[in-house]
């Protein structure tokens, strides 16, 4: 399917994106999951398009549907989603928006827990791969890559410090307390911290903050400084 445009500052370039939560299984019928809806994501990747870029968005089970026009790739764990991202490599550019899980259950049953004597399980978990850093430090890294991070207090501290952990070019950094209305909602308020310090960019849409990151992806990939 060739969705890209022919026009725009985008044009001809692959972009790869990530959205949306992960999904760690417990039992067949049971996960372990968190509150993203996936918004933040597909308006990024719709947003790339509308400037002319072809994208691949892997997405696990979001609650709000893919951006129509992407190649989209259905992952439901951590690990499926590192596996897809490797295989949508090469691109000029990844966008990694999505809530991965930090761990998954390595004692997930292959069939329906069960109320017992035995009372309640006991869960044992292993980390998931850092699929950001691990792309950052590829031999087939994209020229650009940009990492989120969702904190609730010290913002700007841990954001900068995420940065430098994953190796990732830019970070997105957002205040997700409760108190901010950002997770589940139609806003949402940034930081974007790069090499050369951090910029607060002021609330907004998180369609607008999607339109102004893929206009500045768009400056980046072109060589331009914004
Ligand atoms: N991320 C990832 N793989 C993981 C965890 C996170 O690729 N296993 C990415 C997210 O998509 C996001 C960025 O890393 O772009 C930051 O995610 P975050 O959860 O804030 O970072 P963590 O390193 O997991 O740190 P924390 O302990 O604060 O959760
Ligand atoms: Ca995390």
């Amino acid at each position: 399917v060739e969705a890209a445009l022919a026009e725009g500052p985008l044009a001809g370039r692959h972009i790869l994106v990530t959205s949306g939560p992960t999904h760690e299984p417990i039992d067949p019928v049971r996960y372990i999951a968190n509150r993203s809806s996936g918004a933040q994501g597909t308006a990024i990747a719709a947003a790339l398009m509308a400037l002319g870029a072809r994208v691949t968005f892997v997405t696990g089970p979001a609650s709000v549907p893919p951006p129509a026009g992407a190649t989209v790739i259905r992952v439901e764990t951590a690990r499926e989603m590192l596996a897809a991202v490797e295989d949508a490599l090469p691109a000029d550019a990844a966008i990694l928006a999505a809530a991965v899980a930090d761990w998954h259950v390595v004692n997930a049953a292959t069939s329906k827990v069960k109320k017992g004597a035995g009372g309640m399980p006991a869960l044992h978990f292993a980390e998931n791969p850092d699929i950001l850093r691990t792309l950052s430090h590829a031999p087939n890294r994209p020229p650009l890559v940009v990492g989120f991070a969702a904190e609730t207090n010290d913002v700007i501290a841990h954001a900068t410090a995420k940065r430098a952990r994953k190796g990732c070019d830019w970070i997105v950094a957002n205040d997700v307390s409760p108190a901010t209305g950002i997770m589940g909602g139609t806003e949402n308020e940034v930081t974007v911290i790069r090499a050369e310090g951090a910029e607060a960019w002021p609330r907004m849409t998180k369609d607008a903050v999607a339109r102004r990151l893929a206009q500045a992806v768009a400056a980046a990939l072109a060589g331009n400084p914004d």
